[in-house]
């Protein structure tokens, strides 16, 4: 379960960069900061990029997807790059009809309803993942010490896509199969989990730094529902990235500033974070999990394996650790409708973020979703610049 020679965290790139060091649980000396959906259309130079070209064959040319990761780094400074891609690119290189739709999302031409319809869904190759790859392997190389982090769609958000075959507001024919046909269900969960893990890993593997994995949709599931039907689906899915350890006395990487401070994990338990005697312990690759409306599933979203829990801007950053039970790391959770606001009324909300951040172990500042794409860049870079200069 070592991660291989060459890789960024193995070589001492990345593992004592403030994102990495701060997924590890580490407080330095100011708030590591990245957006999700960073890379996109609030870039006017994303947009001349993409012009006819679609986007689920931007996210298959190698060298399309490597400059639009990059595109926010150069532009904002920001501590992370997140992979460009899309959560339904696995499904795409298994052979599923899908695509997407702009202003609307991810489109089926054959919705999942029935067992059969799961029964018939293809096998991911994963020689198919080659493209995947190689443009994280261009990305790693251009970002130098900047981490990237690579990401995937969980299960249930996958399914909700599948058997709607496309957005939807409740997710309601996805929550009805999960208990008209339990069996479907936990097939067509156990299919998601396989290819979008696949996914995933072949990412850390070419090189990411760090791992999120997207349940955007999980709030409309009970926690009942959610503990039950799709949780051992996530857990399945991380199972393929878990564990992929780094750093160790011999590997020589990541020593300086993270070696002593780093809380190691010897064993592959999540969260199983203790103080270790070692310079330079072995360390996992940091798993981040994130939903949207999931304030009742918290913990829930944490048990399933992940080092990190990503914050909607729903709830509290103080309320959510005092859910967790104070010991995890955060991530979030700037309301990205105030991106809009004036500077002062975003200013004093992203302080009021910061502070109530200092109530979990460390915390890595992004939103509460994704960027809207109407967003003034200047406005990400300006945030940038003000969260490097607080403590
Ligand atoms: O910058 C980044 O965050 C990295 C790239 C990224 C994209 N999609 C690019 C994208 C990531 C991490 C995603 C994940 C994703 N995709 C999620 C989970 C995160 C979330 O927002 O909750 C979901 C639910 C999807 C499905 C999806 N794909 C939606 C809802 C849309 C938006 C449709 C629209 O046009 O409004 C997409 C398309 C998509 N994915 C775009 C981008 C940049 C827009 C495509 C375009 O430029 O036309």
């Amino acid at each position: 379960r070592e991660l291989p020679a060459g890789h960024p965290l193995q070589v001492g790139r990345t593992s004592a960069s403030p994102l990495v060091t701060t997924y590890q649980g580490v407080r330095g000396d100011s708030t590591p900061v990245w957006f999700m959906r960073q890379a996109g259309r609030s870039l006017p130079e994303y947009r001349d990029l993409r012009v006819g070209t679609e986007m689920l064959d931007a996210c298959l040319n190698p060298e399309m997807a490597s400059e639009i990761t990059l595109q926010p780094v150069r532009r904002h400074g920001v501590d992370a790059a997140i992979f460009f891609s899309d959560i339904v690119v696995p499904m795409k290189l298994a052979g599923v009809d899908v695509s997407i739709v702009p202003g609307r999302g991810p489109v089926l031409g054959n919705p999942v309803r029935t067992a059969q319809d799961v029964r018939d869904l293809p096998t991911l190759d994963e020689a198919a993942l080659a493209p995947i790859s190689e443009a994280v392997a261009l990305t790693v190389a251009a970002l130098g010490d900047t981490p990237l982090i690579g990401f995937a769609g969980a299960p249930f958000t996958l399914a909700a896509y599948l058997v709607e075959g496309g957005p939807s507001k409740d997710h309601l024919a996805a929550r009805t199969l999960m208990h008209s046909d339990p069996d479907a269900w936990a097939e067509l969960m156990q299919w998601t989990a396989t290819i979008t893990g696949a996914f995933l890993r072949a990412q850390i593997l070419a090189g990411a730094s760090a791992a999120q994995l997207f349940d955007s949709w999980a709030g409309a599931l009970s926690l009942a529902d959610y503990t039950s039907k799709v949780a051992p689906a996530s857990a399945l899915a991380l199972s393929r990235v878990h564990g992929l350890t780094y750093g160790g006395d011999e590997a020589g990487g990541g020593a300086g500033a993270a070696g002593t401070r780093a809380v190691g994990t010897e064993s592959a338990a999540p969260g199983a974070h203790g103080d270790t005697a070692t310079t330079n312990p072995t360390r996992t690759v940091p798993i981040v999990h994130f939903g949207v409306g999931t304030g009742e599933l918290l913990k829930a979203m944490h048990d399933v394996g992940a080092d990190v829990v990503g914050v909607d801007y729903r709830i509290p950053l103080d309320e959510a650790s005092r859910r967790l039970g104070g010991t995890v790391t955060l991530q979030g959770n700037i309301d990205p409708a105030l991106l809009a606001a004036p500077w002062p009324v975003l200013e004093a909300h992203v302080l009021d973020v910061l502070a109530r951040g200092k109530s979990a172990p460390a915390h890595v500042l992004n939103l509460g979703h994704g960027v809207p794409p109407e967003t003034d860049p200047a406005v990400l870079t300006r945030l940038v610049e003000f969260v490097h200069a607080q403590n």
